[in-house]
């Protein structure tokens, strides 16, 4: 490895910061030998938090109706090939109590954004979700709401709000979404959970069509400024019935070198090896937790709608039954000396 590099990797573990161009530079110069040793720090770092412990969230995909229209998504409205679905409260709640009965004790409602899905309704399904599953968390990922329906759902006993910011490069962010979306709104509501007092997730797609070093070391100063305690990173994979259907996928390799330098720049976060990663390559999840993520999410989606939720193409476990999804995952982990944990896995802050 060259001085620079060393020194590079040094800096990060030690100062937990690197400028943009530090950034940009440890991406372009990667080799295996980098990105190894960025791995093997971000695993003894997450260890010395997290031990061997790999925290589950059972994914509950609400529904696949979506005002919105980004280029790169298999749900965006105008896709016409697209087969609508949307769960009732009562079909969300089961999903729920299913999981329940299988150890979850933490439910993430995640859906396009679809006006169905009201501020009472919502409100009324959490506080359902709570009655029946004690001691359990309740994520939600429903898109850009405003302020006030964010609070509402926080106070309806919401604990956890994932929205991706997708790339922190405001003209990237344009290039990737129609003129009707805007970064700022986005960010507007990122700032806006965090200060209502969710533990707030972030996150980005790895190769997205455009995407340079330059914007990646972009999304890793948002991370280091905006502290999330959880981050979704997963590769760009596409599908083709969107603009981006012949556009070349994302790598495990730029993946899993990413989750080691963003589990080194904040080394409390928790990190999913996704569904994405996994799709992408049979083993990219285990790759995923050996480059430094800690949390899985097995689908708790009824079967008979589970391949209507394909954001991209060939996306794995859509076939499987809840139990099935779970004790797939478990054996994964426990191949490469990692447990599975069903406690509520809250962010350790330190
Ligand atoms: N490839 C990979 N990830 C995608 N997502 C949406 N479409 C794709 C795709 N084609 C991700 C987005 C979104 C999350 C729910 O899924 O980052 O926030
Ligand atoms: Fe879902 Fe393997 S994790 S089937």
């Amino acid at each position: 490895m060259t001085p620079e590099m060393q020194h590079l990797i040094d800096s990060l573990s030690e100062n937990h910061t690197l400028t943009l161009a530090q950034y940009a530079a440890l991406i372009d110069h990667r080799t295996p030998e980098t990105a190894a040793e960025l791995a093997r720090r971000a695993v003894a770092v997450r260890q010395s938090i997290y031990g061997r412990d790999v925290y589950v969230r059972g994914l509950i995909e609400i529904s696949n109706i979506c005002k919105n229209d980004c280029l790169y998504c298999g749900i965006r409205r105008s896709s016409r090939t697209c087969r609508r679905y949307r769960l009732t409260p009562e079909e969300i709640l089961d999903c729920a109590k299913e999981g329940y009965a299988l150890g979850f004790r933490t439910f993430v409602l995640q859906g396009g954004e679809d006006g169905y899905y009201t501020d009472p309704l919502l409100c009324a399904l959490i506080g359902d979700i709570k009655a029946a599953c004690p001691g359990c968390a309740v994520t939600l990922s429903l898109g850009e709401r405003s302020r006030e329906s964010y609070q509402r759902l926080f106070d309806a006993g919401a604990d956890r709000y994932l929205l991706r910011h997708e790339t922190a490069d405001p003209a990237h962010y344009a290039a990737l979404h129609p003129q009707s979306m805007s970064f700022h709104n986005r960010m507007r509501c990122l700032y806006d959970l965090r200060e209502i007092g969710y533990q707030v997730g972030c996150g980005f797609m790895v190769g997205s069509p455009g995407q340079l070093s330059a914007q990646l070391a972009q999304d890793l100063k948002f991370i280091e400024t905006f502290r999330p305690d959880m981050c979704g990173i997963g590769p760009f994979v596409p599908h083709h019935d969107t603009p981006f259907g012949d556009k070349p996928a994302g790598t495990v390799e730029l993946t899993c070198f990413l989750l080691s330098v963003i589990r080194l720049i904040h080394p409390p976060v928790l990190l999913p090896a996704t569904t994405a990663l996994g799709t992408i390559h049979p083993t990219g999840r285990e790759w995923g937790i050996l480059a430094g993520a800690n949390v899985v999410m097995p689908n708790l989606s009824p079967v008979a709608v589970r391949g209507d939720y394909q954001l991209y193409d060939n996306k794995i476990c859509t076939g499987e039954e809840s139990a099935q999804c779970r004790g797939c995952l478990e054996r994964r982990m426990e191949s490469i000396g990692y447990r599975v944990v069903t406690h509520r896995g809250d962010v350790k802050r330190i």
